[in-house]
């Protein structure tokens, strides 16, 4: 029998395709039914994306490939992506649509220019919310990142609130690391205090080497950078990306951090594809790490989210270098690394739907804390 029930509904689904491009995640989450604010995950789906609508998204984010008529067929491919992943979900876990509150829909950016003094600023998330509301008769909020960016934020990072509600310790100063293609920390004070910033690459780079040069989408746990010997020079020279010396409020994304970047980087080189892929692993455990021993706060712990959690040798890297704090995998808090962020976009759609503000000013470097996401009736 489908949960259809008689009371109000309270479930949530939150969709997420990240900057990784690697797949489409969807968890359907009752927040009424956790304990103490806790969340209570009903279920996930990874939905895979098809290889040829990759190709597309991947051009979409080169200025010099992307075409308005490209935008508008990839922006209807994606929404009915979207709404068959949720669908999926719904089938599997016998949902029906009036036992769904919203779904929230992050999108796939395609484009972020964060504010700067000069300029106002963009972001663009596609995957038409129009498509997924009329194919999944539910109610779904998107388009999170523009209301913070009008206010003077960067629109970004956004999970920092939900990280907050969920993660918060009174006894234990935390940082929550989210390696997905770009990293990103929220740092959650045992005062209270809530703050985080884009560290830099995550995954991106590791991915886009490892695919050129193995074939594979990603390096297996780190397994094969692991094999390579660093190369200090060069792990100086990637250091020295204007981006990594910003202050914050930062947020950052493939236009910063992309293959013909680093293979611009490599012209001086003659290292082994292997000693690149370590250094590159390097990188992003050194990035993500400075940011954290610089915090001026003792840090006691650090928990892992996102696809970075599963690389083994990035992990080892990331504590070899956070000497202070211990690392270990959003799992020890109860949620699985993998879904934490589908998790934070159900979260943003509750607040949308409820009224509440979704971004934190001290993270985004918005003028207030603002109510974000459009809705769309199914
Ligand atoms: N077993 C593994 N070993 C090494 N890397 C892994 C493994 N599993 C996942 N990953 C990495 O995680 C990435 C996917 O992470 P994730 O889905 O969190 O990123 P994302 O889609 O960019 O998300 P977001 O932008 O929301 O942070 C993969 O592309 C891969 O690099
Ligand atoms: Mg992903």
């Amino acid at each position: 029998m489908p949960i259809n029930p008689a009371r109000e509904p309270t479930i949530y689904l939150g969709l997420m395709s990240g900057t990784s491009i690697d797949s489409i995640d969807v968890a359907a989450v009752d927040f009424e039914q956790g304990n103490n604010g806790d969340l209570h995950l009903l279920g996930c789906h990874t939905h895979s994306i098809p290889a040829p609508l990759r190709r597309d998204i991947m051009r979409l984010c080169e200025p010099e490939l992307d075409t308005v008529q490209l935008y508008a067929e990839t922006d209807s491919a994606l929404g009915l992506l979207f709404a068959e992943a949720a669908a999926t979900l719904m089938g599997i876990l016998d949902l029906s649509s009036d036992s769904i509150v919203a779904i929230g829909s992050h999108g796939q950016t395609i484009r972020h220019a964060p504010p700067s003094y000069s300029k106002q600023g963009y972001s663009q998330q596609i995957g038409d919310p129009n498509i997924i509301a009329a194919r999944t008769n539910c109610a779904v909020v998107a388009d999170f990142r523009r209301k913070d960016i009008a206010l003077g934020g960067q629109g970004a990072p956004l999970v920092p609130a939900f990280h907050q509600q969920l993660f918060f310790s009174p006894q234990k100063n935390r940082v929550i690391a989210n390696i997905g293609g770009i990293a990103n920390i929220t740092v959650l004070n045992s005062n209270g205090d809530c703050g985080g910033f884009d560290t830099g690459p995550g995954n991106m780079l590791l991915d886009a080497w490892c695919q050129k040069h193995t074939g594979h989408a990603y390096d297996n746990n780190g397994n094969w950078g692991a094999g390579g010997t660093v190369d200090d020079a060069l792990l100086r020279q990637l250091k020295a990306h204007p981006f990594l010396a910003q202050s914050t409020p930062k947020s950052t994304g493939r236009e910063d951090f992309n293959l013909p970047w680093l293979e611009l980087q490599l012209q001086q080189y003659n290292l082994s594809p292997q000693d690149i892929q370590a250094t590159l692993a390097l990188l992003t455990a050194e990035t993500l790490a400075d940011c954290i021993n610089n915090l001026g706060t003792q840090i006691d712990e650090v928990f892992v989210c996102g696809g970075g959690a599963f690389n083994g040798q990035l992990m080892a890297l990331l504590q070899r270098s956070l000497y202070k704090s211990q690392v270990q995998s959003t799992a020890e808090l109860g949620l699985d690394p993998n879904w934490v962020e589908a998790c934070a976009f159900a979260w943003l759609a509750k607040q949308r739907m409820e009224h509440k503000t979704g971004n934190v000013p001290a993270v985004t470097g918005a003028h207030q804390a603002t109510i974000l996401g459009g809705l769309y009736l199914p």
